[in-house]
């Protein structure tokens, strides 16, 4: 029987929490800072090479020691330290959670069920190595001896969202020769854009899957051999053009992958944090295996920052307990990200799976309901782009959403004044949203009175900042492993298993379902809801064919 979760609600420092966000409500950053001149100071920890400024958040000293004594009752470093052990920490897939395995060097070792997680990783890592030489080389061939020129992967939530996050933030390390896609919706657009200008002859597919089974890369996959085939007739060029990123080889086989050209992974890898396993062979490809290895360097160094800091130094204990401070305690619904660099452009988007798909769960590990809220949504878009559309409703909506800002200190493409513009932007963002400006000051500044009010900041919106150096495989591999952890710490607190995804099956259940009515088959099972048969009913009038 799985035990039950410290009860949140009933501790100690849950209760005092609750009365403390009172007293914070009065409260303002102005008169924070100006109480304290050495907050930002305090307020600002390092690791692994990030910096995290979190003085500009609704907290005080008090409130910090109230959320670290939580952890502390939920006994966070024992679950840590479990996830580190490799114990069955899913319970509801009864799987071990040991993404952290994927990027120990070579030569530690963590025993599982008797094997050597580590030594399997590094395995799989070496063959990942060769094949990526040779493509990168031009040695791996196509099947009529044209050199491989196109990769595309086709997969989707977390064998997608990872690699093309990667990709793109490590664009300006890839291998500019060769042409990089992603596929991963099943609408026959995604593919059809993905090839209309590629030459099969020179073209390599990854089907990455976990399962191997999910609809929607399982027909992406049929779909590109159908394309390949119907330029090199002979099913013998599959093997030269396909190679699969998976759990299940016999799934791989039967697709008419040679199982040789497949690059494994495990069970106690979770999709979405999948993209430094054998997922992340486009990236590696594109990167080349050593700085594929710096990435994993710097997974690993925040994996070890979050093992072995003191939670009150430790940057994703800190973050994840500072969203549920606002989700639980000061009622926000909303974390916005907000990456202040052009090649993080998808980070928003895959974090949006990490965060969504671990922690909007309405139950807990025993089964039990949660007893607050839980998961918030995560957005966001980079700047400065988002400031000339939705910056209007964090500075003077009605909302409490919490930022996370994220920049460097260098530009891989420095020009000019840019860089210095950039973060002049995220700098006076962060600042204009913690302090506004005061009617006073308004009017001071000579606005006319009637827009007194129109043109007045209440201030009091907190972020963060994360800062690094400059974004470079080892720069994003601390940076996806900060939020890893401080989902993580999220979900312990709730009690809740932030590794399983139960909530997606209903609907892709019901897709099979209705797939087949779209296709002419007669209903089966129960009807649907009239709103539904309804909509089925007018798809099949208004389609051409
Ligand atoms: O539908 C959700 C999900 O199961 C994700 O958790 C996973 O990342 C994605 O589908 C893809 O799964 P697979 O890698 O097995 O194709």
């Amino acid at each position: 029987m799985t035990p039950s979760p410290t009860s949140l609600t009933a501790l100690s420092s849950w209760q005092a929490l609750v009365s403390h966000s009172g007293e914070i409500r009065q409260r303002s950053l102005r008169d924070l800072f100006s109480e304290d001149p050495s907050r930002a100071e305090r307020m600002t920890v390092e690791g692994a090479g990030l910096i995290l400024d979190y003085s500009k958040n609704l907290v005080t000293e008090k409130t910090l020691s109230l959320l670290l004594e939580m952890a502390t009752q939920c006994r966070l470093f024992d679950r840590i330290d479990s996830m580190f052990r490799g114990e069955m920490i899913n319970r509801t897939e009864h799987r071990s959670v040991l993404h952290v395995a994927l990027r120990m060097p070579k030569g530690e070792s963590l025993v599982v069920k008797g094997v050597d997680v580590v030594r399997e990783v590094h395995e799989v890592l070496d063959r990942m190595g060769s094949f990526a030489t040779r493509v990168r080389e031009g040695s791996w061939k196509g099947a009529t001896g044209k050199t491989i020129k196109n990769v595309i992967n086709i997969g989707i939530g977390g064998s997608d969202l990872g690699p093309v996050m990667a990709y793109e933030a490590l664009r300006s390390y890839s291998d500019r020769d060769r042409v990089f896609r992603f596929v991963s919706n099943i609408d026959g657009t995604d593919f059809v854009e993905a090839t209309r200008d590629l030459d099969p002859e020179e073209t390599l597919f990854i089907i990455s899957s976990k399962t191997f089974t999910t609809l929607e890369t399982m027909t992406n996959a049929r779909t590109a051999r159908a394309w390949l085939l119907a330029r090199l007739s002979s099913e013998e060029s599959v093997r030269h053009h396909f190679v699969a990123v998976s759990t299940n080889a016999p799934e791989v086989q039967k697709f008419g992958i040679d199982t040789h050209n497949m690059f494994g992974f495990w069970d106690w890898v979770g999709g979405r944090y999948s993209m430094d396993s054998a997922i992340g062979l486009s990236t590696m490809i594109a990167i080349g295996p050593d700085r594929f290895q710096e990435m994993l360097e710097g997974f690993h160094a925040m994996d070890e920052h979050f093992h072995k800091s003191p939670f009150e130094r430790n940057l994703p204990v800190l973050m994840g307990l500072l969203v549920v401070w606002y989700t639980n305690f000061l009622g926000s619904q909303t974390i916005a990200v907000l990456p202040y660099d052009q090649y993080l452009k998808r980070f928003p988007a895959y974090l949006q799976q990490l965060t969504m798909e671990s922690n909007g769960k309405h139950v807990r590990t025993d089964g039990s309901p949660v007893e607050t809220t839980t998961g918030p949504i995560y957005w966001g878009e980079p700047g400065t782009n988002g400031q000339h559309s939705f910056y209007q409703l964090l500075h003077q909506g009605t909302r409490l959403i919490p930022i996370d800002f994220i920049g460097f200190a260098n530009s891989r493409n420095p020009l000019g004044h840019h860089h210095d513009i950039l973060m002049a932007n995220l700098f006076a963002q962060g600042e204009a949203l913690a302090f506004g400006k005061t009617a006073e000051e308004v009017r001071a500044s000579g606005v006319p009175e009637f827009q007194v009010p129109h043109r007045t900041f209440e201030g009091n919106r907190p972020s963060n900042t994360i800062l690094g150096q400059e974004l470079s495989p080892r720069t994003l591999g601390a940076l996806v492993a900060l939020y890893e952890h401080s989902v993580f710490t999220q979900g312990t607190l709730w009690g809740i298993d932030s590794f399983d995804q139960w909530g997606v099956e209903l609907g892709k259940v019901m897709a099979v379902r209705i797939i087949e009515e779209l296709s002419g088959q007669s209903p089966k099972g129960p009807p649907h809801d009239s709103g539904t048969a309804a909509l089925i009913r007018r798809y099949r009038d208004m389609r051409r064919e």
